[in-house]
This record gives structure tokens, C-alpha cells and sequence, in this order.
């Protein structure tokens, strides 16, 4: 079972035997945290006035966060904690590897790899990423670093993406010739669009934070991905908790369908805030010229 440890003001999350420096102190030292430890996998729940937001953090520095079956498996558990976790508004997906959100698959494992073992790890691979992606709250990817193969394949996975300063985002498989398999042809091509999306996965090129904006990938190019995300994911604490599933929910499931089924995915999403309390509280809150309190029910 994880282990709860308190964070205080300013220190440094330890977990397990392993101490890891939290990033972005200024921003981080204004709150307490509460740290789930996975060993190279972190959930944080924030508190004081980012109370709401999860970050869960990736930390296997020894090979750039490279995904091997321990990695994947103590990732899986983190998205079922958020998931769980009904008090979780907003999640932040970021690393504490400097230089690197992460290097895709570990390649040293494949190494090890029967044919039949590449087939189903690329599958658990793929299915992990989107549980990630299935997330009932908005999800944002703070990318400070490379991300390629399948990082660049799970920061697609994320509602919104930021890249910071130095960040590369590519997808380099055809040059180890494989194929991304993680969902980078699909949901790259449903990003940024078919013709692109062949030029970068045929060239296997990477993209540094400017282009990676340019060409739609990442919603900001900042100087500190995640002090970018933790902006927006504050600005959303200002939303109905529900309502914030309900918008994604009606996002994700009706924008690949036609118009008129879209539609009627949205109205089913609707009736889902109609009866909450919340919803009259803003109601209230505007009438009352006061910020309204959000229970999330
Ligand atoms: N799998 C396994 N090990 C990896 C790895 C991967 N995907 N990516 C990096 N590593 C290992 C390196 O082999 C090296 O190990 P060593 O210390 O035993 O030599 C260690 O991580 C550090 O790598 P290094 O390249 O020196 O780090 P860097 O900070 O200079 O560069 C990257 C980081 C991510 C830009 C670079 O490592 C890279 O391009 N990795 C390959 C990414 C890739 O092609 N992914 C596609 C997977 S399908």
C-alpha cells in the first residue's frame, strides 16, 4: 500500500528511500502537499489554494523516464488513485527528471524481449495510456524537457499541454524502425492533422517548444511547464467540479461523432449539472455579487 507523508512549506517530498527535489520551490513552497509514494511514481494532492489539484509525477532519472513493465504498473496505479479520488478537480501530469519529461519506452528492457513479450508490453503500454486519457477531470502535461516516443505518446493523452524552455517533442520510432505504438499515428493525426503528423513520424524529426506550439501540439510555450500548468489548473479550480467532467465528457465523446449525435451527447452531459447544488450556488453567488463555493455535488 502507498505511503501518506505531509509535505511542508519549502522541503523536499520524500518518499521511499529516494528524496526528490520539487521544482519550481517559489510556486511549490506556498502550499502543503500530501505525496502518495509509488516509488518512481508520485500522486500529489495540493492543498491551501491549489486544494483540488493532483500532480502526479514521474521520476526514474537513471534512464530519462523511461517506461519499463515497473514503471507502467506503478503509473496504472497512480491514474486508478486519481481516479478514485473524488476530491481530485484537476490533475497535472509532469516529471522530476530535469531535462526530460520522458524518453518513451525503455529500450534497454526491449533488449530483453522476446517477440511475444514486445507485443504485449506495447499493448499494456497503449491501454495504460489511455486509462490516462479516460480520466473523468481535465488533464494538463507539463513538459520541461524531451518528451518522445511514448512520452511524447502520453503527453498526447493529456486535455492540454504546455512546453517549457528546452522542451523536444517528437516521435522517433521509424528510426528505430518500429512504429509509434502507443497511440502517437492516431492521436497526433487527430491533433495536429494528417499531413503533419506523416511528415514528423516519417521523419522521425523532433520539434523544439516554439515549433511544438506553432504546430498545435502544446497549448503554450512558456518558460516553466509547469508553473504554466499549475496556472491553468488553478484558473479551472474557479470552475464547478462536475461541470468540469461534464464539459470533458461531452468533448471527448461528441466531438468525433457527427453534429447531430454530438449535440445529443452534450444534452445527456447537461442533464448531469442540472440537479447539483452546485449549479444554484453560482446561481446565488451572482445574485449575491459573492465567488461561489463549489462542493462538487
Ligand atoms: N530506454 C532506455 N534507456 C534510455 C532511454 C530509453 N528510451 N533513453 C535514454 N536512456 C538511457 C541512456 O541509455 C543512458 O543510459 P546510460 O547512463 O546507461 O548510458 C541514460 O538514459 C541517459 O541518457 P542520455 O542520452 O545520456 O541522456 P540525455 O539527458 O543526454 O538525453 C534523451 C535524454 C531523452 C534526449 C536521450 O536519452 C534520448 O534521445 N533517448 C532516446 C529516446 C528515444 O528514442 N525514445 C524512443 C523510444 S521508442
Amino acid at each position: 500500500m502507498s505511503a501518506l507523508k505531509f509535505v511542508p512549506r519549502g522541503s523536499l517530498v520524500a518518499y521511499g528511500a529516494k528524496i526528490a527535489p520539487i521544482r519550481s520551490a517559489c510556486v511549490v513552497s506556498r502550499f502543503f502537499s500530501v505525496a502518495v509514494s509509488h516509488s518512481e511514481v508520485t500522486v500529489e494532492a495540493l492543498k491551501g489554494e491549489h486544494d483540488g489539484i493532483r500532480v502526479i509525477s514521474l521520476n526514474r532519472p537513471s534512464v530519462r523516464n523511461a517506461f519499463s513493465r515497473k514503471l507502467l504498473g506503478e503509473f496504472s496505479n497512480a491514474i486508478d488513485d486519481v481516479r478514485a479520488d473524488s476530491d481530485a478537480r484537476v490533475v497535472i501530469l509532469r516529471s522530476l527528471v530535469p531535462g526530460v519529461f520522458s524518453a518513451g519506452a525503455d529500450l534497454k528492457e526491449r533488449l530483453t524481449m522476446s517477440q511475444s513479450d514486445v507485443g504485449a508490453f506495447v499493448n499494456k503500454l497503449r491501454e495504460t495510456f489511455s486509462k490516462f486519457e479516460a480520466l473523468p477531470q481535465p488533464t494538463v502535461a507539463a513538459i520541461d524537457g524531451a518528451a518522445l516516443g511514448g512520452g511524447l505518446e502520453l503527453a498526447l493523452c493529456a486535455d492540454i499541454r504546455t512546453v517549457g524552455k528546452g522542451a523536444r517533442v517528437g516521435l522517433p520510432e521509424t528510426k528505430l524502425a518500429i512504429i509509434p505504438g502507443a497511440g502517437g499515428t492516431q492521436r497526433l493525426s487527430r491533433l495536429i492533422g494528417i499531413s503533419r503528423a506523416k511528415e514528423l513520424i516519417f521523419t522521425g524529426r523532433s520539434l523544439d517548444a516554439n515549433e511544438a506550439f506553432r504546430w498545435g501540439i502544446a497549448n503554450h510555450a512558456v518558460e516553466d511547464g509547469f508553473l504554466k500548468s499549475l496556472e491553468l489548473a488553478s484558473e479551472m479550480l474557479r470552475s464547478g467540479p462536475i461541470a468540469l467532467r461534464a464539459a470533458k465528457a461531452a468533448i471527448t465523446t461528441g466531438t468525433p461523432l457527427d453534429l447531430a449525435t454530438g449535440l445529443k451527447v452534450e444534452q445527456l452531459c447537461y442533464n448531469e449539472v442540472i440537479p447539483t447544488d452546485d449549479r444554484m450556488e453560482a446561481l446565488k453567488a451572482m445574485s449575491e455579487k459573492r465567488p461561489p463555493l463549489f462542493k462538487g455535488r
